[in-house]
């Protein structure tokens, strides 16, 4: 290699640190990852033969020589406190009304809202913006010095940047594993044999414990920043929170975007909702939100409690998973005769609801994570999906657990289970025979997707199956108020609501009619394609597989669920049987494509937080002009519309080379078609 200049190889450093920046920090990486290691490899070698060089924020000092053989304790400047928890919207009201006693302004309290990630608090201390130290909670008063596993994460600093720093600063925040980093790691623990960790918390746990920085360096931890504990006396502290993490944001040290600044209880009040909303979506777990006041004067007013300040709240999420006893397994019968092993549970309060039915989902995964009758179970339950049984508890194993065994009859119509070739499922025979089936398949018919007939509850269908007055769907358009009203627990003015329900519900579009069908594989989707492109049930009627493939969504397989099910006679006779009773639609549209329009035929997809309108509403109307809106981004997207704090999908557009568009670009581009 040339002979090369100190001030070439400190313009180096910087460069790599300012990719880092941007790949770490700011989520928006400038260069590729091969890239970014060649220019590393050089680095390395300039450092090998200047030893002298070797400035101390240069990323080479991210991974320390040799292991430690135990962790320093060290007592910090300031004390590591705890925070107060919210469990409901009444302790978020009263946390403010308390705050409120001590103001004196009239104004709406201004917030900082901010997740509460699900990790481990540490302290980092720099010092004439060099990091020297960075240190656990422990006990709040006495941590342990993790420094060389700190300094391995890209996102932190080794050194400060910008002018006015002081002299010393101490910063304060969570250092998490996020979701795709612990999977990675759970991964890799078993193939090497090694156990995996029961959560992301315990992942980055094990992590920063872990004596050899080597090790952590490889794991991917993050951190987002929070607080601080001392700083040197000759910084000018402004009097807002926000203004002072802004201030550790232009030093480089990374900030969680999803914080925001809110006033009063409204803004918490939504901020939580929002939130919630997102949590699953969110690249790390999170259990809550913290609250903190944003006036420092106010907050050094209000000081601390012997554990927490009283300026600050943390509202949690209930849990999503917890442990109980399950005690039987049972098998329902599906739509399609699908046999699911379902968990029935000692009842318990999972996420806010109450659960006592949990899915096994089959027998594969019942033997894979050996769960009997008996265990001490974990269930856990994830925003609308049914809940679901994790793993059994092995250490809390009593000794008379029981294997569940897959009965070899139908539980409601005792024809035979069979397991289907090459697959995990286990089916019922028994067919429109099997009532368990008859009325999943009922069900199915009146869901708010397809008939929408409001007051026909799964109790009601039941009703209904068992003394045979509803056996298909047509059956539902003969019924009368009299027969309604025989019925247990059916009175005049609820029979009369039910009729009228039914009579209304004649109405109905073509796609709505041909997924309440219940053909297998014909979703709401594909139903919709079907009726735009057949247009009339006679069309529909005397299709083949040629025909069906070019419709959108259909392949094979799908076609032939079609043709079977337009091939049995009573599917035929039910379906006539509705339209004769007076079930009806108006014709499809036939959708006006603008071909103009620069947006037509263009697969889309939006991310980031649009500023004009909400999501939907963007998708409406990019739909109207001929696009289609997809959720993630691959090879065949053509233009990306970022919104605010687009993250991911807006790094991998930029990989892909994908049309990135800006709101306001993408506005002035619809102005103009
Ligand atoms: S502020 C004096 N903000 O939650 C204020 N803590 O239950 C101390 N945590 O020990 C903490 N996200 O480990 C704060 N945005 C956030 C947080 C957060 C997670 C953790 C932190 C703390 C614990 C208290």
């Amino acid at each position: 290699m040339d002979t090369v200049s100190k001030e070439s190889y400190l313009r180096l450093v910087e460069l790599l640190n300012s990719y880092s920046n941007q790949y770490y920090v700011k989520d928006n990486p400038t260069i590729s990852d091969a890239q970014y290691d060649e220019y590393y490899q050089q680095l390395l070698i300039i450092e090998k033969t200047n030893l002298s060089w070797i400035a101390k924020n240069s990323p080479s000092q991210r991974v320390g020589d040799q292991p430690l053989s135990a962790f320093r304790s060290v007592t910090h400047a300031v004390a590591m406190y705890s925070l107060d928890n919210a469990f409901s919207d009444d302790d978020l009201i009263s946390f403010l009304n308390r705050i409120e006693k001590e103001q004196t302004k009239q104004n709406k309290l201004v917030i900082s809202a901010e997740p509460k990630m699900d990790g481990l608090a540490i302290n980092i201390r720099y010092e004439k913006g060099i990091l020297v130290q960075a240190t656990t909670r422990g006990d709040g008063k006495t941590g342990e010095d993790v420094t060389d596993n700190i300094k391995t994460i890209r996102s932190v600093p080794l050194v400060l940047k910008g002018s006015n720093l002081p002299d010393v600063l101490e910063v304060r925040g969570e250092v998490f594993m996020s979701k795709l980093a612990f999977e990675k790691l759970n991964k890799k623990q078993l193939q090497n044999d090694n156990k995996p960790f029961a959560n992301p918390r315990n992942a980055a746990a094990g992590t920063l414990r872990q004596l050899d920085s080597k090790i952590v360096s490889q794991r991917n931890l993050s951190l987002y920043l929070y607080g601080w504990g001392e700083i040197s006396a000759d910084w000018i502290m402004p009097n807002s929170y926000v203004e002072i993490l802004n201030c550790f944001a232009e030093y480089g040290l990374p900030l969680n975007p999803e914080s925001q600044k809110i006033t009063g209880i409204e803004g918490m009040l939504f901020y939580y909702q929002q939130l919630a909303k997102k949590r699953a979506d969110l690249p790390y777990e999170i259990d809550g939100i913290v609250y903190k006041l944003d006036d420092i004067s106010l907050q050094k007013k209000l000081d601390f409690t012997a554990k927490s300040p009283r300026w600050a709240i943390a509202r949690k999420f209930p849990a999503e998973e917890v442990w109980t006893d399950l005690l039987e397994i049972e098998v329902q019968v599906g739509r399609t005769g699908a046999i699911t092993p379902v968990a029935r549970l000692e009842p318990v309060l999972v996420g806010g609801v109450m659960v006592a039915n949990a899915t096994l989902h089959n027998m594969d995964e019942i033997i894979r994570k050996d769960v009997r009758v008996g265990d001490k179970v974990i269930v856990r339950r994830a925003g609308d999906v049914i809940p679901e049984v994790v793993a059994p508890v092995l250490n809390l194993r009593p000794d008379n657990t029981k294997l569940f065994e897959m009965p070899l009859h139908c539980p409601e119509c005792d024809s035979e289970i069979v397991k289907e070739q090459g697959k995990a499922a286990y089916r019922c025979m028994g067919g429109l025979f099997c009532p368990a089936q008859r009325k999943r398949a009922l069900q199915h018919f009146v869901s708010r997707k397809a008939f929408d007939i409001v007051g026909l509850g799964n109790k009601l269908i039941d009703q209904l199956v068992d003394v045979k007055l509803v056996n298909h769907p047509d059956d539902f358009f003969k019924l009368r108020v009299e027969q309604l009203k025989s019925l247990e627990r059916m009175a005049e003015k609820s029979a009369n609501k039910v009729i009228s329900a039914i009579e209304s519900a004649k109405k109905t579009t073509f796609a709505k009619f041909i997924y309440s069908l219940g053909i297998p594989e014909v979703g709401e989707v594909t139903a919709a394609n079907l009726a735009q492109h057949f247009k009339t049930l006679e069309n529909l009627k005397k299709v083949d597989v040629e025909s069906l493939i070019l419709v959108d969504d259909v392949g094979e397989i799908v076609a032939k669920h079609i043709i079977q099910f337009f091939q049995q006679l009573h599917n035929m006779e039910v379906v006539d049987n509705l339209v004769s009773l007076g079930v009806h639609w108006q014709t499809p549209q036939e959708k006006t494509v603008n071909a103009n329009s620069s947006f037509a035929n263009k697969i889309i997809v939006l991310t980031g937080t649009l500023s004009s309108m909400g999501r939907g509403d963007a998708k409406k109307q990019l739909e109207a002009l001929g696009a289609k809106i997809t959720g993630s981004v691959s090879a065949k997207t053509d233009i990306l519309i970022a919104g605010e704090k687009s993250g991911s999908k807006k790094t991998k557009a930029e990989q892909l080379g994908v049309t990135i568009l800006t709101e306001a670009e993408w506005l002035a581009m619809m102005a103009k078609d």
